[in-house]
C-alpha cells in the first residue's frame, strides 16, 4: 500500500464505497490506482493528461502523486455531471491547484494543454483510443508513457489498437495485467 496523504485517502475510500451506488462510475480497481500512483512517482511526472475523469477515482491517485512531485494533472471528461462532481471531489481532497479539470471532447481539449506531457492515461471510449494516442504522441516527452486502460478486460475490442501502438517505430509497449490491465507504451529515442 503506498503512502497517501490522509486527506486524499479518505476521499479515495469514500469513492470506493460510492462504487456500489453508482452504475456509471466505470472506475479503475483500487489496485490499479495504487500502481498508477507508483508509476507517476517513479517517473517523477510533472504533467499528466487523463482522458476520462468520471467521478475522479483515478484522478485522486494521480493527484496524490503529483502533490509530491509538484506537478499537475489535466483530466478531461465530456459529461457535465461527472465534471461537476469530480471537481467538488478534488477540491475536498485539497487538490485544487494540482488538478485542472476540463469539460469537453478530449479530441478538442488535448491540443489546448501545454506540454510536454510526461504521462497520459487513456480511459474513455475504446473506438477513439487511436485518435487520442495520435494527438498525445507528438506532445509526449522522450521517455514519457501513454497508459491505456482495459488491455485485459477489453482485449478483443482493443486488439487493433494494441497492434497499432506496438507498430509505432519509436515506441516500446507491453501489457501489465494489474486491475483492468494496461497497455504501457513508452516513447523511446
Ligand atoms: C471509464 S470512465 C473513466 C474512469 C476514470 N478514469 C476512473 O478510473 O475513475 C470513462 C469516461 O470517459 C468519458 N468520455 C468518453 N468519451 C469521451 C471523450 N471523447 N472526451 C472526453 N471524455 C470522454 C465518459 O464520460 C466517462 O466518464
Amino acid at each position: 500500500m503506498p503512502q497517501i496523504d490522509p486527506a486524499i485517502l479518505s476521499i479515495i475510500n469514500e469513492l470506493e464505497e460510492l462504487r456500489h451506488t453508482r452504475d456509471d462510475h466505470w472506475q479503475i480497481p483500487r489496485i490499479e490506482g495504487e500502481m498508477l500512483h507508483h508509476i507517476a512517482l517513479s517517473s517523477q511526472a510533472k504533467c499528466i493528461v487523463e482522458i476520462g475523469t468520471s467521478y475522479g477515482f483515478s484522478g485522486l491517485w494521480w493527484g496524490a502523486a503529483l502533490k509530491l512531485t509538484g506537478g499537475q494533472l489535466h483530466t478531461i471528461d465530456r459529461d457535465r455531471k461527472k465534471y461537476d462532481s469530480s471537481r467538488l471531489t478534488f477540491d475536498r481532497a485539497g487538490l485544487t491547484g494540482t488538478i485542472v479539470s476540463h469539460l469537453g471532447d478530449a479530441r478538442e481539449v488535448i491540443a489546448k494543454i501545454e506540454g510536454p506531457i510526461d504521462l497520459a492515461f487513456i480511459d474513455a471510449d475504446k473506438p477513439a483510443c487511436r485518435a487520442y494516442f495520435d494527438l498525445i504522441w507528438p506532445r509526449l516527452r522522450r521517455g514519457g508513457s501513454i497508459i491505456t486502460d482495459n488491455a485485459t478486460t477489453h482485449r478483443e475490442e482493443l486488439a487493433e489498437y494494441i497492434a497499432y501502438v506496438r507498430s509505432v517505430p519509436n515506441a516500446g509497449s507491453c501489457e501489465v495485467a494489474v486491475g483492468n490491465g494496461i497497455e504501457w507504451t513508452i516513447k523511446l529515442e
